[in-house]
């Protein structure tokens, strides 16, 4: 690879609440490259809120928009990525993540994630959580359904469970700068 070559796609990905976006900005910021939210970018371009498509276009077509970002995100290098939490389920989409990305998977005991999300807007953001009586029980079995896809995706999990977004950005980029081809030379002496 040449010294110009970009370093590969830092991608996030894990439940949501697990810190994606919050990590994902201070990665970006900390290593000089674009972030990319796969989420926010969908919200930008249909110009309509992620519970608001829910309701309007439903969850199958969700998904399938959901799948053209993440492809599109994919197509470049150079980037760090935070993904929603249901676009592994796709699993076209890891492929291509995988293509040009290593995955990282955060993770979060349900407790933690339900309280993140409830402190941010009471989960009015997250259609998954909608009148769900126990938002923990709901992110529980979440993670329960999903487990298997994220860590078999992912090539290195955090479980940050009680720890500040600085001190996972940390141990994000204490593992990316062992991974061959992920950081250029210049990022991994930063
Ligand atoms: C979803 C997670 C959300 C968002 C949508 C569905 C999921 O993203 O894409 O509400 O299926 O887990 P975050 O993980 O960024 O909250």
């Amino acid at each position: 690879m040449s010294v110009l070559a970009p370093g590969r796609n830092l991608v996030l990905v894990g439940l949501m609440g697990a810190g994606k976006t919050t990590v994902g900005s201070m990665l970006g910021r900390r290593l000089q490259r674009p972030f990319v939210d796969t989420d926010a970018e969908l919200e930008q371009v249909l110009g309509s809120r992620i519970a608001e498509l829910f309701d309007t276009i439903g969850e199958r077509r969700f998904r399938a928009l959901e799948s053209e970002r993440v492809r599109h995100a994919a197509a470049l290098r150079g980037q760090v990525i935070a993904v929603g939490g249901g676009a592994l389920l796709d699993p076209g989409n890891v492929t291509h993540l995988r293509g040009t990305g290593d995955l990282i998977l955060l993770d979060a005991v349900p407790a933690e994630l339900a309280t993140r999300i409830l402190s941010e807007d009471g989960g009015a953001s997250r259609p998954l959580l909608a009148g769900a009586a126990d938002p923990e029980s709901r992110l529980a079995a979440l993670r329960a359904q999903r487990e298997e896809i994220y860590e078999a995706a992912a090539s290195h999990a955090i479980d940050t469970t009680g720890k500040t977004p600085e001190q996972v950005a940390d141990e994000v980029l204490a593992w990316a700068v062992l991974v061959p081809g992920l950081l250029t030379r210049d990022e991994a002496r930063a």
